[in-house]
């Protein structure tokens, strides 16, 4: 089968796509005939050697992915050949950059019925982060309010629209690019971050700030006085410290994601309500997976991308 591997951390440049021998669901394990894999920032971190992430040589990348099950391993119940699926592959092992990629039977859940195959493949991890910053670190309820830094991005819609069906007062940033986007996600109060300053702009104080924007680390700290006492900032920007006010009781936490399969096949049945949106602005192929990393390793990839296998 076609894959893109990389033998050592360095450039985009280490990328091959090559002949690899297809794989072989041992027990517990099933093999998918890969529709497609997102990109996502980490893939190119995990690339250049900048993520803490035990990969071993050579690797695949891509661990969001979508595609049909085609041959089952031993111990597997409740799946079956033929299966449409989607899943967040545990992040060490190859990932969906493939024709085949082998997956642990319980990191799959079946996929959406209602968008194309491959398209569902941007949603496993993202969307998931989205719903453990909200709920599990910030605790959200409804009628709270919550500040989102960054809202126009990836994570940030998903955010928007599972905050909105909680019941949750959402007060978003986005700069002119992004301001539709936001509105159309159901974001109550839209704050354009390009011209307005945002400690002047948030009446009153809200129950949880959830950054997801690379802003300069002291605005992030002048941002918790927006948070009322006993409140939450969230941050999945691991790469800076999340601030907090221990005098108030305004805690932190930083999310890094963790697969479930429970809240994937939620999610997936979110996606099929029409409540949860799956967003893809690019398609491309395996052999153009390392023009893409390149294009990350200079700058923001804006939107999601995905990878399809043929
Ligand atoms: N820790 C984890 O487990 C985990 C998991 C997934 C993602 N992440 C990280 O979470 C972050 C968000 O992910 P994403 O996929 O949503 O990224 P994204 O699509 O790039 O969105 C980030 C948003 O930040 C906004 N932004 C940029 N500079 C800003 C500024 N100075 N002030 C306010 N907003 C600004 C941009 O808004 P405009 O469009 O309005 O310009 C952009 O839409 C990324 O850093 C990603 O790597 C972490």
């Amino acid at each position: 089968m076609k894959a893109v591997r990389f033998h050592e951390v360095g450039g985009p440049e280490v990328l091959r796509y090559e002949e690899v021998e297809r794989p072989e669901p041992a027990t517990g394990q099933v093999r998918l005939r890969v529709a497609a894999s997102a990109f996502n920032a980490a893939d190119n971190g995990m690339r250049a050697g900048f993520l803490p992430i035990p990969v071993v040589l050579p690797h695949v990348p891509g661990y969001d992915v979508s595609g049909v099950v085609d041959a089952i391993g031993d111990g597997v119940a409740g799946v079956a050949v033929g299966d449409t699926v989607i899943g967040f592959l545990p992040m060490e092992r190859d990932g969906g950059a493939a024709e085949y990629v082998i997956a642990p039977a319980d990191a799959l859940t079946a996929a959406p019925t209602s968008i194309p195959l491959a398209d569902a493949a941007a949603l496993p991890s993202v969307a998931l982060t989205a719903w453990q910053a909200l709920f599990d670190e910030g605790q959200l309820e409804a009628g709270q309010r919550l500040l989102i830094v960054g809202a126009g991005g990836v994570v940030g819609k998903y955010a928007i629209r599972l905050a909105k069906r909680a019941g949750v007062h959402v007060i978003a940033t986005a700069s002119p690019r992004s301001i539709d986007a936001v509105r159309a996600a159901g974001a109550d109060d839209i704050i354009d971050h390009t011209r307005t300053d945002l400690l002047s702009a948030v009446e009153g104080r809200v129950d949880v700030l959830l950054n997801l924007a690379p802003i300069d680390p002291e605005e992030f700290a002048s941002l918790v006085s927006l948070v009322r006492d006993g409140g939450a900032v969230v941050s999945t920007t691991a790469f800076m410290a999340t601030p907090g006010d221990d005098a108030r009781g305004v805690r932190t936490a930083t999310v890094f994601v963790l697969p479930n399969r429970q809240r994937l096949t939620e999610l997936v049945a979110l996606v099929d309500d029409g409540e949860l949106v799956v967003e893809v602005t690019r398609r491309i192929p395996l052999t153009e997976l390392a023009a893409l990393h390149a294009e990350a390793s200079v700058g923001r990839v804006p939107g999601k991308v995905i990878v399809l296998a043929e």
